[in-house]
């Protein structure tokens, strides 16, 4: 099975979490771009869901499907939401930002009364930080922020598009990728890098996720909020 087919499995499983007249939080990424093409499917087939996207690609996408795409004027509170990760670890602490939306993702997330994380076996760990940790910075603040980043250890890189240019994020700001090492205490790298002003926000995302899609050539299994041996012992179960 291929990485792309894992990936389509946990978007197909996801969907059986939607019901006629929810209120979607649609994600961001390859998964959940699997995810929205799937619920394109059923809202051809009659399923009435309406959606918040949290990047400018995934509300075009949807938008092509025929999904309806509305914001939080209309409801500050979603049912579900459902979105990829770029690291899942013990306690469902995740990654996120990999693709740059992590801002809306975390407003989008923190809306939703069940956030359900899809992705393939291969973004679990036993610790989170071997994926760089995506900061979203405001642009004048790009020095003072990084020499801070710099002095929590975290060796702060800003990102760069393909053409060379500096990446921006879809509410203007640059994206600074931290190469943390392995992160041992997740609440206080999120409080230290929340604590230097000209932050927006930081791909750690935790206490958020209710529970994991995670595909493998095993299918796709729930991963909850576990911790210490029996996280290690229920993700083992997945590698072997
Ligand atoms: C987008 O900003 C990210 O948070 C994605 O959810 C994450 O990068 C996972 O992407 P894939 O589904 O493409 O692996």
């Amino acid at each position: 099975m291929t990485q792309d087919d894992a990936k389509r499995m946990a978007a197909r499983r996801a969907l059986e979490f939607v019901e006629d007249g929810m209120l979607l939080g649609l994600g961001s990424g390859s998964t959940s771009r699997m995810f929205i093409e799937e619920l394109g499917e059923r809202v051809k087939q009659g399923l009435r869901v309406r959606g918040i996207a949290t990047s400018t690609a995934s509300r075009q996408l949807a938008e092509s499907l025929s999904i309806p795409i509305i914001t939080f004027d209309d409801s500050p509170v979603l049912d579900l939401a459902v979105d990829g990760a770029d690291e899942v670890g013990p306690g469902l602490a995740l990654i996120k930002g990999g693709g740059g939306a992590l801002l809306r993702e975390k407003i989008v997330a923190s809306a939703a009364r069940k956030f359900i994380v899809i992705a393939d076996s291969s973004k679990l760990v036993n610790q989170l930080g071997r994926f760089p940790l995506p900061v979203e910075v405001i642009q004048m603040a790009l020095p003072v922020v990084t020499r801070k980043l710099d002095a929590f250890g975290l060796n702060p890189r800003l990102r760069y598009r393909p053409d060379g240019a500096r990446f921006i994020t879809d509410e203007g700001n640059f994206i600074v990728d931290c190469s943390c090492g392995e992160i041992t205490d997740p609440a206080k790298t999120a409080a230290d890098i929340r604590s230097i002003p000209g932050v927006v926000e930081h791909g750690l995302f935790l206490r958020m996720a209710s529970v994991a899609l995670i595909a493998s050539d095993q299918g796709v299994i729930e991963v909850s909020k576990l911790y210490g041996d029996r996280y290690k012992k229920a993700i083992s179960r997945l590698a072997s």
